[in-house]
């Protein structure tokens, strides 16, 4: 898909705009601190709902204003063209529209439009802790499944109320009896959820392996084949798996057999006052010829993986639904070598929309793909460039 046009009213620092983008590469250029970031967490909002960045609403908001509001024109990949906006006040209101009308759920954004981030933080995919793979693979598996989205709602709001009881039950409350049978109550509710989560977290990780392979040899040559395997924490997931051998029990086999795995600890996690096992302590292990990055990896190694990993999920979500996400690479060329850069730029472009934010157009010297499009970024202020300084 691809970002045709956005309107920006009070977004951070930069100034109310109109930009038409490019369908190719869009290029980003200024010094730091000038709006290059803000401008690709006003682009990618939408995709999540909210800031990828991590943001509360009301930071977003230009200051000494209300309210912002976005407005983009979007082109799926079937080339129908959507527009989606939406507005954020300082009282905490917020309204989002696709094609004019208002959105009620944030589960129907899902899939409008789908942008997927590269920055320096990327690296932490591999290195970093287990909370960043797994929502790697829950964000990826949202996209591909909706139900996957709601059955991790409904573990993460299981496993809260779960966490709340326990910590009443070991100080004592609820204590008659009736604190217990809720419990158990959640705990089922639990299972039949984390079933299909872990199934879907199983199933991700085998789609990945192919396309994670084909795009890591692509960047880094023939240097050895990286895999990506889930790392279930619960019993009943593993032996679930090596008996499928890879592939999974029935949905309702293996939520009687976390239900069981989870029941039978149920002391324990009284005792300690919170959940003990659970989907929560998922990991995927990213090794290249066995040897695992998390722990051996060179920061080359780490960064291509990771790089590695976030093509290869636009390659799962192209191959499963036809639908190319937009590629933002907030400074990261930095970050590699040049070889490593040019051979990610001609890559990624090929098949995507792609916005690039660089403080160094040395970055991108000598490369001329067609279509390009480039702004110079001055507090809050975009121009659009003729020629990129630092070129051939
Ligand atoms: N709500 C806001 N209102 C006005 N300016 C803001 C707001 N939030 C951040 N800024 C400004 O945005 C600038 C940072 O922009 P950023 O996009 O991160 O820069 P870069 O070009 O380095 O990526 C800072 O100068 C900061 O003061
Ligand atoms: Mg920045």
């Amino acid at each position: 898909m691809r970002i045709l046009s956005a309107t920006l009213q009070h977004f951070r620092n930069l100034e109310p705009t109109e930009l038409a983008f490019s369908p190719t590469v869009n290029l980003l250029v200024g010094r730091n601190g000038e709006g290059k970031t803000n401008l690709l967490e006003a682009l990618g909002w939408f995709a999540l709902g909210r800031s990828h960045m991590g943001a509360k609403p009301e930071e977003m908001i230009a200051f000494g204003q209300d309210a912002l509001h976005v407005a983009l024109q979007v082109e799926e990949d079937d080339g129908a063209q959507v527009a989606c906006e939406f507005g954020l006040d300082r009282r905490g209101g917020r309204r989002l529209k696709v094609g004019g009308e208002p959105l009620k759920q944030r589960a129907d954004l899902v899939g409008r439009l789908v942008t997927v981030v590269f920055n320096p933080d990327t690296i932490g995919l591999v290195r970093g802790a287990p909370q960043m793979r797994r929502q790697f693979a829950d964000q990826g598996m949202s996209e591909l499944d909706p139900a996957y989205l709601g059955h991790l709602s409904a573990c993460q709001r299981a496993l809260k109320q779960k966490a709340g009881l326990l910590h009443d039950l070991r100080r004592g409350f609820g204590g008659n009896g009736r604190g217990r049978a809720e419990l158990v109550a959640w705990n089922r509710e639990l299972a039949v959820h984390a079933a299909a989560v872990c199934q879907g977290r199983a199933a991700y990780a085998r789609l990945l392996e192919g396309p994670l392979r084909a795009n890591h040899e692509q960047l880094a040559g023939p240097v050895g084949e990286v895999s990506c395997d889930y790392r279930p924490r619960l019993e009943a997931v593993t032996k679930s798996l090596v008996a499928g051998g890879g592939e999974s029990l029935p949905d309702d086999d293996l939520a009687g057999a976390i239900f069981a795995e989870i029941d039978y600890i149920m002391d324990s996690e009284i005792r300690r006052g919170r959940p003990l096992v659970g989907p929560q302590f998922d990991d995927f292990a990213l090794a290249v010829e066995g040897v695992d990055l998390r722990v051996y990896g060179s920061q080359g190694q780490t960064r291509t993986a990771a790089i590695a990993m976030i093509l290869a999920r636009s390659d799962v979500l192209f191959g499963q639904r036809r639908m190319r996400p937009v590629l933002f690479f907030d400074d990261i060329f930095s970050e590699l070598d040049p070889e490593r850069s040019r051979r990610l730029q001609e890559m990624s472009s090929r098949e995507h929309q792609v916005f690039i934010a660089t403080a160094r157009p040395d970055d991108v010297a000598g490369w001329r793909p067609a279509g390009l499009r480039a702004w110079r970024v001055e507090r809050g202020q975009l121009a659009a460039l003729d020629e990129v300084a630092g070129g051939e």
